[in-house]
């Protein structure tokens, strides 16, 4: 199966608001596709929806040609090992060491012995740049730059059909994102299959196979990095990227 995800007409509201009308978008094995788009536009709802944190109203999701919305085809609890989630905040358990953080999903979930889940989380710990030093110690004795990679490995480690990231970086100091951007770098050049949310404009530029851009619950715009950036057809597309570059200008990251 060379598609791993589709979206088909994803619609969602909270009451009165209209977060997601009619997203639709696919993902072939090895794709990173990056999400740009003004806040509040529904990116983090688009990625929930994927993940089944959040309930769509309408609309159709597909994980390797099988549906898991409306009509799941197995446990969310098992589609969700399917999908890796890298959040902005890190989300690791703050009183299990670095190495127990990427080991508790495969010898609690995927039931492996201690010994083979410690084999992988180190492979997976090798691969985000931690080294032994780290691995014994807690969350909040780590850089944050150090606490996302942890949380990436963590994901990997799962070996999931796909990783979905939502701003993996905005939540670090600037000195930070270079190491953490590096990793998912890698982790694109291995082929993992990603769809990422970020305002990194270099990077998606970088790492991007398309940009979907959106914008009020819609996709606005879509294409290969170079087109978009050059050439954004949507004024608002046009305003926002503007506003990116500025940022990128002016040392604001
Ligand atoms: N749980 C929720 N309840 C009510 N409104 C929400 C909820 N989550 C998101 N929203 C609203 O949906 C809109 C899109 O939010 P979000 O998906 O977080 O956007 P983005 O990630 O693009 O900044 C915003 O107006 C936000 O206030
Ligand atoms: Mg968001």
């Amino acid at each position: 199966m060379d598609e791993v995800l589709r979206v088909e007409n994803l619609w969602k509201s909270y009451g009165e608001t209209s977060v997601l009308r009619g997203v639709s978008f696919e993902v072939k094995r090895g794709e990173v596709k990056v999400i740009m788009g003004p806040s509040g536009a529904g990116k983090s709802t688009l990625l929930r929806c994927i993940n089944l944190l959040v309930k769509p109203d309408r609309g159709r999701i597909l994980l390797e040609g099988r549906e898991i919305y409306p009509k799941p085809y197995d446990a969310i609890h098992r589609i969700r090992q399917r999908i890796g989630f890298v959040f902005q905040s890190f989300n690791l358990f703050l009183h299990m060491t670095v190495l127990d953080n990427v080991r508790v999903g495969l010898v609690k979930v995927k039931k492996l012995s201690k010994e083979e889940a410690t084999k992988i989380a180190i492979e997976a710990l090798r691969m985000v740049g931690i080294g032994p030093e780290l691995w014994n110690k807690y969350p909040a004795q780590l850089s944050g730059g150090q606490q996302q990679r942890v949380a990436i490995a963590r994901a990997i480690a799962m070996n999931p059909s796909i990783m979905l990231m939502d701003e993996p970086t905005s939540a670090l100091d600037p000195e930070l994102v270079g190491e953490v951007l590096n990793v998912i770098r890698d982790l694109a050049a291995r082929r993992m299959t990603m769809v990422i949310v970020t305002h990194e404009i270099d990077f998606a530029i970088d790492v991007a196979d398309e940009i979907l851009v959106i914008d009020d619950g819609k996709i606005v715009e879509r294409g290969k990095p170079q087109e978009i950036i050059s050439n954004p057809k949507h004024p608002r597309t046009r305003r926002f990227l503007e506003r990116l570059k500025r940022r990128v200008d002016h040392g604001l990251r």
